[in-house]
């Protein structure tokens, strides 16, 4: 487990709340967040199954867990939660725009298989119980070019080997980008891993995102500015016997 310290000298920089929020969403957000929001009990106990987020009675019962680090407005989240109504989807976003959107999209597709962690994905990450997901999402984090900035990048050593601890074998992380030098970081960076395998066999699959992945927010903004986006798909490796 990483300790406190380390998270505090490389915490997120990026704002909370952006511009006040409409008064129907505010509202949606002060109703309905406190049922979908996960809140970490005290340090010490035992790791956290993601199951316990959840109800434990009739629909509430998943077989399969997601996480999605850094969800925006939620577009794929909400999107990926109602086509797979047998997972349960943890999504994590400090943003409190980006999850009032997510709220108000839960609220207008009816979805009971979303919980909310609004604030550091590394925060909730390091008190979740070992090989408990199946899925994980990091779609087009911020790519903080300047070199001096690197160390602020979600995609690092320490990140990757806590999605390696928390992914079953054979889960999927699916990362995406629109950044050509961020690209080539986590390309590098995840293929240094012992824990991963990158699931393309041809420029085809880096290139096209596939159906079963919906478009976000960043990448409509990115294609209108002339950027392409890069889909890369892994694989976490089954465990030695
Ligand atoms: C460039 S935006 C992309 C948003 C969304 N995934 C999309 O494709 O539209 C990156 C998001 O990651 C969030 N983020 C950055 N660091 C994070 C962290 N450590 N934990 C959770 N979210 C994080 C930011 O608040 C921001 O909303």
């Amino acid at each position: 487990m990483r300790d406190l310290e380390n998270i505090q000298s490389s915490r997120i920089f990026g704002r909370r709340q952006g511009k006040p929020l409409k008064a129907a969403s505010q509202e949606r957000l002060d109703r309905l967040l406190p049922a979908l929001e996960i809140k970490l009990p005290e340090e010490g106990g035992q790791p956290l199954h993601p199951s316990v987020f959840f109800s434990t009675e009739g629909d509430g019962v998943y077989r399969e867990f997601a996480l999605e680090i850094g969800f925006g407005k939620g577009e794929h989240l909400a999107w990926q939660a109602r086509a797979n109504p047998g997972r349960g989807f943890i999504g994590c976003e400090p943003f409190i725009n980006g999850v009032s959107g997510l709220v108000d999209k839960i609220d207008e597709y009816g979805l009971e298989n979303v919980r909310i962690f609004a604030d550091d994905a590394r925060l909730l990450m390091d008190r979740l119980a070992d090989q408990s997901l199946d899925h994980a999402y990091i779609l087009f984090p911020d790519p903080w070019p300047k070199n001096r900035h690197h160390k602020r990048r979600v995609i690092n050593e320490g990140n990757i080997k806590a999605l390696a601890r928390l992914l079953k074998d054979g889960a999927r992380l699916n990362i995406a980008t629109d950044h050509r030098e961020y690209c080539r970081w986590i390309l590098s960076h995840m293929l240094a891993s012992p824990d991963f395998t990158w699931l393309a066999s041809g420029p085809e699959d880096w290139h096209v995102r596939g159906d079963d992945w919906p478009a976000t927010r960043y990448e409509a903004k990115a294609l209108e500015q002339g950027r392409r986006s890069t889909y890369l798909r892994f694989g976490r490796r089954c465990r030695q016997a």
